[in-house]
């Protein structure tokens, strides 16, 4: 348990040190993966408010390759074309989601589990599924 609230700990020095911007009393699983890809080291890809829960196999994703306009390259000679990731407070992300590039999430939002995250999902809401779509207002 205490090596568990360790790693923890870690993983959040590691990402604010990786240039995510990450709030106050945020809980990110150790399980989790936050996207710490950025084009260069001033700029902010992702931005987390205060209050918030990532859970277990949750994947937040703020770049990728497929550039479908240049099928001809190897995928991993395309471009990396990158998109912020904006979750506001008081968010609680449920299990295995996915949350990808150019997605923001308003204040006080659930997602359930197995979601996944594309575009805005407003302040105030349950939303899950794939695509994720609001099913509850709070
Ligand atoms: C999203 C969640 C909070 C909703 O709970 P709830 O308010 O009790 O919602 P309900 O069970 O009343 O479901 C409402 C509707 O949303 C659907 N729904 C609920 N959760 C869903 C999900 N994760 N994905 C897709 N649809 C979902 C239900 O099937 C239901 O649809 P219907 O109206 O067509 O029957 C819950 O289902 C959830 O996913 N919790 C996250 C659990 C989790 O990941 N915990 C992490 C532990 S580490």
């Amino acid at each position: 348990m205490l090596f568990y609230k360790f790693i923890k700990k870690l993983k959040l020095f590691y990402y604010r040190h990786k240039g995510i911007k990450i709030g106050k009393d945020c809980e990110i699983s150790p399980q989790a993966y936050l996207d710490c890809h950025r084009p260069n080291k001033r700029t902010t890809m992702l931005r987390i408010g205060n209050n918030v829960r990532i859970s277990r196999w949750t994947m937040i994703v703020v770049a990728d390759t497929v550039d479908l306009d240049h099928p001809e390259i190897p995928w991993n000679k395309r471009k990396i074309k990158y998109s912020p990731v904006v979750i506001g407070s008081n968010v609680f992300i449920g299990a295995q989601t996915v949350v990808l590039p150019g997605t923001t999430i308003g204040e006080n939002v659930v997602i359930g589990a197995n979601s996944v995250v594309k575009g805005v999902i407003p302040d105030n809401v349950v939303a899950a599924g794939s695509p994720a779509r609001v099913i509850k207002k709070i």
